[in-house]
C-alpha cells in the first residue's frame, strides 16, 4: 500500500451524538480510492489554519470498497484546533486534500482477534470488524464508552458485519478489563485503539494476564507530549550543525531555530512523520509510534516528543 497524495471530495456529513463528525469521502470523478487494509489512516489537511497543519484519523468503513472512504472525526475543543476547524468546513462538496493511506495498525492473521475500542478509538475496529467478517475468522469487539448517549457509530451495530460479535461498555472507569480481555494464547491477538488513559488501562490489564507483546496491537489516537528534562545537545551529521534542545523544547523545534526543517504531522508521537535515524547516542523515546522492540534498538527516534537520555544525540539530518 503506497502513499498517495490525493483531493477527495466529501460526499456525506453525518453528525453523530453531537461531537463525531462521520463523513464518506469520494473521488470527485468517481475514480477507485487506493487499495486499503483495515487499521490504515489518512492524513487531512485541516483548510483554513494559519499554519500547515495535518491530522490523522482512521478509516472506518469496509476496506473491500473502492468507490469511498468514512471517518469519524472527534471535535474536540480543547486541543490545537484542527478537528474543530474540520468539523466547521467540511460539508458536501468540499474538496480536501490528503495523503496516505499508511498503515501501522494492520491486521495479522490469528486464530480469533479480539478488538478493543475506546470511545472515537473504535473507528479502525469498524473497518476490521468488515476485515475480519469477510475472511471468516473468529472475531470480538469489545466498544467502551463513557455512557449509552455517547456511543457514536450506534445505528451500525445492530447490523452486519458487526451483529452478534460487538459487546459495549459504559463508564469505563469502573471497567475491570479482565472481564473482557480473553486468556492469553498463541493464536490469539488483542488490538487496542484509545484515548491514553483508556490505552494505559487496557494494556496494563493485558500485560498483567500475561499476553505477550507480538500478540498486542495497538494505535493510539491523541497522546499529551511530555517534554520535561534537561537540555541536551543535538548534532546533525550531514549539515554538521549542532544545536541545544532546551527543557520543556522538542528536538523539532531546536533544530528550526537553526534553520534545519523536520517534517511533523501530529506533533504527538504517533504518526512517525518526523521520525530520524539516530546515528549515535540514546533517545528517550516518548512516543507511541515505535514498539517496544524497536524503542530497544535506539536507531530511530521521533524528534517531535522525544528527548535524549545521553547528552548528545547525532542524527541522521
Ligand atoms: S510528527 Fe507525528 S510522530 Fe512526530
Amino acid at each position: 500500500m503506497s502513499e498517495t497524495t490525493l483531493t477527495l471530495i466529501v460526499t456525506e456529513r453525518q453528525e453523530d451524538r453531537g461531537d463525531i463528525l462521520r463523513l464518506t469521502l469520494a473521488d470527485p470523478s468517481g475514480a477507485a480510492l487506493p487499495e486499503v487494509r483495515a487499521g490504515a489512516h489518512v492524513d487531512i489537511l485541516v483548510p483554513g489554519m494559519a499554519e500547515e497543519t495535518w491530522r490523522q484519523y482512521s478509516l472506518a468503513g469496509d476496506p473491500a470498497r473502492a468507490d469511498q472512504w468514512q471517518l469519524g472525526i472527534l471535535k474536540d475543543p480543547a486541543s490545537r484546533g484542527g478537528s474543530v476547524a474540520l468539523h466547521g468546513a467540511l460539508v458536501p462538496g468540499t474538496a480536501v486534500q490528503i495523503t496516505g493511506p499508511r498503515n501501522h495498525f494492520a491486521l495479522v492473521p490469528a486464530r480469533k482477534t479480539v478488538l478493543l475500542g475506546g470511545g472515537v478509538g473504535v473507528t479502525p475496529m469498524l473497518a476490521m470488524a468488515h476485515e475480519l467478517a469477510a475472511s471468516g475468522a473468529e472475531w470480538e469487539l469489545h466498544y467502551c464508552t463513557r455512557a449509552p448517549d455517547c456511543t457514536a457509530f450506534a445505528d451500525l451495530l445492530d447490523q452486519p458485519p458487526f451483529a452478534g460479535h460487538v459487546t459495549l461498555h459504559h463508564g469505563v472507569r469502573g471497567l475491570d478489563p479482565k472481564t473482557l480481555l480473553p486468556a492469553p494464547a498463541a493464536g490469539t491477538h488483542l488490538y487496542i485503539c484509545g484515548p491514553e488513559g483508556f490505552m494505559e488501562h487496557i494494556l496494563t490489564a493485558a500485560e498483567a494476564m500475561g499476553h505477550t507483546g507480538a500478540n498486542v496491537h495497538r494505535e493510539y489516537f491523541s497522546a499529551e507530549v511530555d517534554l520535561s528534562g534537561d537540555s541536551f545537545e543535538v548534532e546533525c551529521a550531514q549539515s554538521g550543525v549542532t544545536v541545544t534542545v532546551g527543557a520543556e523544547e522538542s528536538i523539532v523545534t531546536a533544530l528550526a531555530r537553526a534553520g534545519i526543517k523536520v517534517e511533523v504531522k501530529c506533533e504527538e508521537g504517533i504518526c512517525g512523520t518526523c521520525l530520524t535515524d539516530v546515528l549515535d547516542g540514546t533517545p528517550d523515546h516518548r512516543d507511541h509510534f515505535l514498539t517496544d522492540e524497536e524503542k530497544e534498538e535506539n536507531t530511530e527516534v521521533c524528534l517531535c516528543c522525544s528527548r535524549a537520555k545521553s547528552a548528545r544525540l547525532v542524527l541522521d539530518l
